[in-house]
């Protein structure tokens, strides 16, 4: 875990305008900049970011936060991944918490940490190799540029190249004071007895550097050179403590962006693949290299998107065997279209042989769905045979048995009915079969433990429409964003005793909420509420800046949408016109608020109590009459107030 003191230096340092910056073209507004959303197709622009407030805010998709929150919405970090962006780029050290860890998992998570570092430095080698040394740039440059890549595609990709050398890498690592345990772990070295000097596991090779969703190199995969000698064309990094194949996509790292903005992720085998893609303009790719797709790898995709396009090669062999992957991707609950290369080619030799709308076009159009595909297929092989055309057709149902949206799977249902022209009723009975026999299948197996969902306590739009619902919300949420805002301002009030005192803006309005014994109708508010009740048992104000670093994504959004309004998009400064600042008349405006939430809250309570009266009258003569004399007392009550605010008194509640 970051250490709070990193996380702190963290937030100190970084400078939203900087990070945003590199995504966004920014311009100067007044005091803030603004530019067009990096989450949304726009003309004008939608986006501002506020450099004295360290915030951001998408007026076009309501999203918005630190710079951090943006890190996590362009690159769909989590947030550990976004702080350790942030941290290298800004050459902070991070500081790992271990407290609560054991000495073992201390001792594992260093050694992870010089993995990673040996990794990262083996990286810097081979690509320094590529581009600055005689044999990489006359072999291994060379060798991309006969395959048509161009320089920025390389450096994009990172790609390098392993010398002929015996141990070169090796040696420099040794050098450079890794030890030979390590480097053997690595898996960039081993140490067999008769070679104590070591000797790379990969020589004489080009060099594709495997990253993590955040860009961490993880380990390699190595191209041999010559096509005709007896050995693996590509040489993989074996699994380590931080390469594990089945939780790792090639390309990822590269692709995220394009594949979350475009909404699809296009699935091919190789890593040539992903990189002529990228080559040709289409960013949105990954390949699983060459193994068969995990649980974990689309899990990865699934945090960007639910739209899965796979390519395969047009004289695949395992296109039967890839059968496995679509299932397993519809058990994940993906959209899934599939789409065959023309005979010969792969999605690497076809993107280099047409322009890129071209491309782009043919996936577009020559995709089909899953049905079609093993449609296709499988009754190319049964023939005319009925026996085998049935199983055909119950092979596909088993496809769709994966489905786990009910909705989806009628509609694929009805597809393969209307495909072959069955009843539905006939493949709902199939389907039925087919679960008996996955349910069979899967009975000793642990079952993964399945997270209730998230449930949200929103108001329901009909209660929203109710204007007194309506108004104390609206009214809750604004004393929220008063404390968020100028929480730690401070206010000078008079008692009764016209004995003059001073209290902060976030006192106040938690002294008013405590006196009604208010229960908070948004659950956002109620977390920053207990939070600044925590923070002021430790005699700490907690206002926007605080829940800035909270990281708590409701609660973020919140703090952006309270310190950053529409105005700031346009420059009012600079026409000589200001809008009108709330905290100009703060002290007057605290006490305004408080009071009308105090008017509507009243009216709420009326209303609850009015609505029991009718089940007293029956039962309770008692509480009946008590609660009609309380309902009297809130009526004049309110009644007072809406006088002292001015108000022509609501009669009707
Ligand atoms: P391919 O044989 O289709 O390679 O294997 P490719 O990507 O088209 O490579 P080029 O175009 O000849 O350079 C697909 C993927 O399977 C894995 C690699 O990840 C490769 O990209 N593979 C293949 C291996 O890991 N080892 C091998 O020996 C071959
Ligand atoms: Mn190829």
């Amino acid at each position: 875990m970051i250490s709070k003191q990193t996380i702190d230096k963290i937030f100190s340092t970084i400078r939203v305008e900087e990070i945003v910056g590199e995504y966004v073209q920014l311009k100067r507004a007044g005091s803030n900049f603004k530019g067009l959303s990096p989450f949304h197709e726009e003309k004008s622009p939608s986006f501002v970011v506020s450099p004295s407030k360290q915030i951001w805010k998408d007026f076009s998709t309501g999203k918005g936060g630190t710079a951090i929150s943006f890190l996590m919405e362009i690159e769909n970090f989590t947030y550990p991944e976004a702080l350790r962006h942030a941290a290298k780029k800004y050459a902070i050290e991070i500081e790992e918490d271990r407290q609560e860890f054991s000495e073992e998992a201390k001792i594992a998570q260093t050694e992870r940490d010089i993995l990673y570092k040996i990794h990262e430095i083996a990286n810097d080698y081979f690509q320094n190799i590529l581009w600055e040394n005689e044999e990489g740039r006359s072999i291994g440059l060379s060798y991309f540029r006969e395959r048509e890549l161009k320089d920025d595609i390389i450096r994009k990709f990172q790609l390098g190249y392993s010398p002929e050398k015996k141990n070169s890498f090796t040696e420099y690592a040794i050098e450079k004071g890794y030890s030979k345990e390590i480097l053997e772990k690595s898996g960039l070295s081993i140490f067999p007895e008769n070679s104590p000097a070591g000797i790379d596991r990969f020589r004489e090779r080009v060099m594709f550097p495997i990253h993590s969703f955040s860009g961490r190199v993880l380990g390699f995969g190595a191209r041999i050179l010559k096509n005709n000698i007896k050995t693996a064309k590509y040489l993989n990094s074996p699994e380590t403590e931080i390469y594990h194949k089945s939780n790792v996509l090639y390309g990822l790292n590269q692709s995220k962006q394009a594949i979350s903005r475009k909404n699809v992720c296009l699935l091919v085998e190789g890593y040539m693949d992903v990189i002529s893609l990228h080559l040709s303009g289409i960013e949105n790719v990954v390949a699983s290299s060459g193994t068969s797709l995990t649980t974990e790898q689309i899990k990865l995709i699934k945090r960007l998107t639910e739209n899965v396009t796979i390519l395969f090669d047009g004289d695949n062999a395992g296109i039967k065997a890839s059968f496995r992957s679509i299932d397993m991707l519809l058990a994940e609950g993906m959209n899934i279209r599939v789409l065959l290369f023309p005979e010969g080619d792969d999605p690497d030799s076809f993107a280099r042989k047409h322009p890129q709308d071209y491309v782009e076009k043919f996936i577009e159009n020559e995709a089909t769905d899953f049905i079609d595909f093993k449609a296709e297929i499988l009754l190319k092989d049964a023939g005319t045979d009925p026996i085998k055309k049935a199983d055909a057709i119950r092979n596909i149902v088993k496809s769709v048995s994966f489905v786990q949206n009910a909705l989806k799977k009628e509609v694929y249902l009805k597809e393969v009915s209307n495909k072959f022209g069955l009843s539905e009723q006939s493949l709902f009975n199939e389907l039925d079969i087919q679960k008996q026999i996955t349910q069979n299948q899967t009975q000793h197996q642990p079952k993964e433990q399945q997270k209730p969902a998230k449930l949200e306590i929103v108001p329901q739009q009909a209660e929203l429409e109710d204007s007194v619902q309506f108004n104390i919300i609206h009214q809750e949420n604004k004393l929220i964003d008063t404390m968020l805002m100028f929480g730690d301002m401070v206010l000078e009030r008079q008692d009764a005793n016209l004995e003059k005192y001073e209290i902060t803006v976030i006192e106040e309005i938690l002294h008013h909420f405590e006196d009604e014994n208010y229960e908070f109708q948004i659950p956002t508010n109620q977390k920053i509420i207990e939070n600044i009740k925590i923070g002021i048992e430790n005699e700490e104000i907690r206002a926007g800046n605080f829940f800035i670093t909270l990281m708590d994504e409701d609660i973020t959004l919140k703090v952006a949408d309270a310190l950053l309004s529409p105005d700031d998009l346009s420059d009012w400064s600079t026409r000589n016109i200001f809008p009108p600042a709330i905290g100009d008349h703060l002290a007057a405006e605290v006490e305004a608020n408080i009071l009308i939430h105090k008017y509507y809250y009243i009216h709420l309570l009326i209303r609850k109590m009015t609505a029991d009266l009718e089940n007293h009258r029956e039962n309770n003569p008692t509480a009946y009459f008590d609660s009609i004399k309380k309902i009297m007392m809130l009526t004049e009550f309110s009644r007072q107030l809406a006088t002292k605010l001015e108000w022509s008194p609501i009669t009707k509640v």
